[in-house]
């Protein structure tokens, strides 16, 4: 069979997926062997036919052997991924793993220090090892890192855990206590911190503003609960830049009044901003206000309403 010929008989992958493995396994085998494909991106072809056998649960572990030494480095990259979840499998596994960790491209042994974490710690920390003595580079080598201190059963320091220890602030009372709490609601993952940063210095190059000494931030209330309950999106001067407004700031309707009340007094009292406190009270009365709002909110709209 020709490529053609297996692509008209088996045209999608669902199509692939209702036939018996019985009929379709036997037939890519053919189709492999009958080295039909001369052409430069053989390679490729190869991957597509090896990820079939893996949708069949079935891979075929001929097939993984010659991608692991394909000439494309990312075709071996992938071929590593799907040794990853064979283990059940391949047998060889771990041994096929230590080959790959001493690949000459780093995106393979990347790969393959991926694949490691998900071994026993003892197997597993013998290929770390070994990828260990190739060079390393700035993606590499955190993933070493963590694939070695899960492996070691310890836990991974996170730069947040170490941030919430200790925010200082002049604030008393219970706005002391909202700000820490809120440092910790900034700090979650997909939350403030993930755009605008540790240092609420944004990331202006990706089209996160700032909110070091805005005045979204230390102006009116309202409008900066607005925007954090429905998110923003839409052209907006920040600080005298001027962004074009076409990355969107998610919603954080999930919060409660008092996490937002406590994310927004924090923010207004670090990075250099000074404003008052925000209470949970305000924030729902401005949820209960704006409860008919259906998706982002546009800065024009929020400057008509609250200009100040
Ligand atoms: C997914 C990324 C993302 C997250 C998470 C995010 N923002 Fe934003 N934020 C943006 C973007 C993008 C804009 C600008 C939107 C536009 O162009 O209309 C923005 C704008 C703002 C502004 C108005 C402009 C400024 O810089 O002062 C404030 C205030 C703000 N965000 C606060 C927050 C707070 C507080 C949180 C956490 C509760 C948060 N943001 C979470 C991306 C994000």
């Amino acid at each position: 069979m020709t490529l053609p010929e297996f692509r008209t008989r088996y045209r999608t992958r669902r199509e692939l997926r209702s036939r018996p493995a019985s009929e379709v396994l036997p037939a890519l085998k053919k189709w492999v062997n009958s080295h039909a494909l001369q052409d430069p991106s053989r390679e490729l072809h190869y991957l597509e036919a090896l990820w079939v056998t893996w949708g069949f649960n079935e891979v075929d572990e001929e097939l993984l052997k010659y991608l692991l030494t394909a000439r494309e480095d990312r075709v071996r990259a992938a071929a590593v991924d799907v040794l990853r979840y064979s283990g059940h499998q391949i047998k060889k596994q771990a041994t096929l793993l230590q080959k790959t960790a001493h690949d000459k491209s780093t995106r393979v042994r990347l790969a393959t220090a991926v694949a490691a974490s998900w071994l026993a710690p003892k197997q597993g920390l013998s290929i770390l090892k070994e990828i260990a003595k190739n060079p390393s580079d700035k993606w590499l080598s955190p993933v070493l890192e963590t694939a070695t201190a899960h492996l070691k059963g310890q836990g991974i320091k996170s730069d947040t855990a170490e941030k919430i220890a200790q925010p200082t602030s002049p604030l008393k009372g219970e706005a002391l206590t909202f700000f820490k709490k809120g440092h910790e609601v900034y700090s979650r993952e997909g939350h403030c911190i993930t755009c605008h940063q540790s240092d609420g210095k944004g990331l202006p190059a990706a089209m996160f503003p700032p909110l070091a000494g805005t005045k979204w931030i230390n102006g009116s209330e309202e409008r900066l609960i607005k925007l954090t309950l429905h998110g923003l999106l839409g052209p907006i001067e920040v600080k005298g830049k001027k962004y074009p407004g076409q990355v969107p700031m998610t919603a954080f309707q999930q919060l409660s009044n008092e996490e937002i009340a406590a994310v927004l007094t924090y923010v207004r009292n670090t990075f250099s901003n000074k404003a008052p406190m925000i209470t949970p009270a305000k924030v729902a009365e401005v949820r209960k206000a704006t409860k008919a709002q259906n998706g982002f909110l546009a800065p024009a709209d929020l400057l008509e309403e609250h200009p100040n």
